[in-house]
């Protein structure tokens, strides 16, 4: 099994390369445009054929990398049935399976923090987008975000996984790589909470500001990767 954790320090964002073998198969998941030429690059040298590219959600922080990961390598780009992205070749229903060669991913709707938001269960790990972070959860406060609609994919879906379950997310910023869902439940304190208004009262109060050029960016975001002139987005956390 070849697995892959890549970091975009500017975004904070992991991308995560799977295969089961050297030789065979590849997929990755959340690539950031700036990045291509890397991923590329360690694709052809762990001899790998990257043949799908998938998105969790649309991105508000950076530029996906599928669209051209796509141009270089003829693979297939994925996101959820739910994504507004227009130049996505396959899209996920919940339940569905995403297979490559000795890799099967099942495609989770975990709406909340986007309308389009998936999670990605493989084995004895979870790919969690932006719905569950390490220590916190993805804001809800734009992009049809809901806390309401969170909290169901956080207790009701994500956390009715084995505690041992390996959580891997879009994004960290404080240097954290990995938890477990069983830590999550413990000590993730946005899941500290008592019911469902609880949770959603603890979202609508964080007051984090609003990322610029958000609009600019969406669009770009929203033609897998095609960038609008020049975005100068500031990072912002989404946490
Ligand atoms: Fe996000």
């Amino acid at each position: 099994m070849i697995f892959r954790q890549l970091f975009d320090s500017v975004s904070g964002t992991y991308t995560y390369l799977l295969a089961s073998r050297r030789g065979g198969e590849a997929l990755i998941i959340d690539p950031v445009i700036e990045k291509v030429q890397r991923y590329l690059q360690l694709v052809n040298e762990l001899d790998l054929k990257l043949v799908k590219a998938v998105d969790t959600h649309l991105h508000a922080d950076h530029i996906t990398g599928l669209g051209a990961l796509r141009d270089h390598t003829h693979c297939i780009t994925v996101m959820g049935e739910m994504s507004k992205a227009d130049v996505v070749s396959m899209r996920l229903s919940d339940g569905d399976k995403l297979t490559i060669e000795g890799v099967a991913l099942e495609a989770i709707y975990t709406p909340g923090h986007t309308d389009d938001s998936y999670s990605f269960l493989m084995d004895d790990r979870v790919f969690t987008g932006d719905t569950l972070l390490i220590r916190g959860t993805g804001r809800t406060d734009f992009q049809n975000g809901d806390a309401r609609a969170q909290y169901d994919s956080i207790f009701n879906r994500l956390l009715k996984l084995p505690d041992d379950t390996l959580v891997y997310p879009a994004h960290d910023y404080k240097g954290e790589t990995v938890s477990t869902i069983g830590e999550e439940k413990a000590f993730n304190p946005r899941l500290q909470v008592k019911s469902i208004d609880d949770y959603v009262a603890l979202m609508n109060n964080l007051n984090l500001p609003n990322p610029k050029m958000m609009d600019v960016a969406e669009k770009a975001l929203a033609r897998m990767g095609v960038p609008l002139g020049q975005i100068h987005s500031e990072r912002f956390d989404l946490v």
